[in-house]
């Protein structure tokens, strides 16, 4: 069974490349670099102590996809992951969003209809649901999309909708896995999140902080309604998400004529505050985290954690790691990348 993964180079798409193999799966992988190195297709060799197929290819380009599928004519599936994936610079850079993930995404699609290629996993975000009233916690996939807070979580919306029409129109068979808050790395410390310049993100700076790279962290908030007045995430680990997408495969494999669009969160099932997830930092590095109070970030949602029921119940996936596994991973990544001056 051959799995062609796009933007298999960054974070997610190499943890889960590492359990496509595990699983006996034959992978193409294809990135164009953008925000990720090459360096990371041998550490997943190393990993999984298998080969795997690799193409430079830019999904904006749909001359260079043809050549991917004039190589491997024998693909079962997709699961697609390239894109940007940075909020704030969707807002400063709309049409390079709508570009990449859109466009890039249509290309794909177009290519893969020109093949009979049915099988189609894509990477959505919870950030669809925008902010949830606390009485419908956790939020089920049958919650209703909302306004997207910005051209970066339009950019997912709009490639659901272009997904479910390809399901319509009988030409695709789909699963949305709709992420919660990925974090953590492989525990081999050997792949895991690369952010570019100041991370936006809370974990990678929580540990960069730690590490020294920033002086403190500043916690956007602690006047929110939640039990420390600080914003609640559900938080996965990576590994788990890589598996998700193993299991999404064998789903679309077992309903390959069903021709559905099907969403799945994928989250944990709890919810952590920021202070939480902190205090599980210094729990597993015992450390002393320097941080302080400041304002609300713009456009941040006040809690939001998934119901993963259904994804248990059809993908028979769950979520095994909790929030100090996830810390630890990203902690030991952190000092991995230390020793190597980045
Ligand atoms: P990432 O940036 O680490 O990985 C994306 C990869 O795609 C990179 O290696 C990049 O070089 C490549 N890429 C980008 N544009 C490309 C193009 N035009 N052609 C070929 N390759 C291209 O990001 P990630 O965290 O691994 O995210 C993967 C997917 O999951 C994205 O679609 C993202 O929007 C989605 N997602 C991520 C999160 C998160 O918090 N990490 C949350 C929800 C959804
Ligand atoms: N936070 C801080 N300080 C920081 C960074 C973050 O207090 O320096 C807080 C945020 O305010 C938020 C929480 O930590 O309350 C988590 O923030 P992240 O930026 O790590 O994650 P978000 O939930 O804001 O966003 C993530 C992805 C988006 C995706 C969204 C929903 O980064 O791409 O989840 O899937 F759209």
């Amino acid at each position: 069974m051959k799995i062609l993964v796009t933007g298999g180079s960054g974070y997610i798409g190499s943890h889960t490349i590492v359990e496509l193999l595990a699983e006996g799966y034959e992978v193409i992988s294809i990135d164009n670099f953008e925000n990720s190195t090459a360096e990371v297709n041998e550490r997943i060799k190393i990993i999984s102590g298998k080969s795997f197929s690799f193409m430079e290819a830019d999904i904006r380009n749909p001359d260079s996809l043809k050549r991917v599928f004039e190589k491997h004519t024998d693909i079962n599936a997709v699961i697609h992951f390239a894109a940007y994936k940075a909020v704030g610079e969707s807002v400063e850079k709309p049409l390079h969003y709508y570009e990449n993930n859109v466009s890039g995404t249509i290309n794909l699609l177009k290519i893969l209809e020109a093949n009979s290629i049915k099988n189609f996993v894509f990477s959505s975000s919870c950030t669809v649901y925008g902010n949830v009233a606390p009485n419908q916690l956790p939020v089920t996939e049958d919650s209703p999309i909302q306004q997207a807070f910005s051209p970066y979580g339009n950019t997912k919306q709009i490639c659901e909708e272009i997904l479910y029409d390809q399901c319509v129109s009988e030409k695709l068979n789909v699963v949305s896995l709709r992420y919660f808050n990925p974090i953590g790395a492989h525990d081999s410390s050997l792949i895991g999140e690369l952010p570019l310049g100041v991370p936006n993100n809370l974990v990678p700076f929580i540990t960069q902080t730690a590490i020294g790279k920033r002086e403190k962290l500043t916690v956007f908030g602690n006047d929110y309604p939640t039990p420390d007045g600080t914003c609640i995430r559900d938080y996965i680990h990576v590994v788990d998400l890589a598996k998700a997408h193993v299991a999404a495969i064998d789903y679309l494999h077992k309903h390959t004529e069903k021709n559905a669009f099907d969403v799945f969160n994928i989250g944990t099932g709890a919810g952590a505050s920021v202070l939480e997830a902190i205090h599980s930092f210094e729990k597993v590095s015992g450390m002393k985290l320097n941080y302080s109070f400041g304002p609300r970030r713009a456009g941040d949602v006040v809690q939001i954690y998934a119901s993963c029921d259904k994804a248990q119940k059809k993908l028979g996936w769950k979520a095994a790691r909790d929030i100090d596994n996830c810390m630890l991973t990203a902690w030991n990544w952190q000092r991995k990348l230390a020793e190597q001056n980045i």
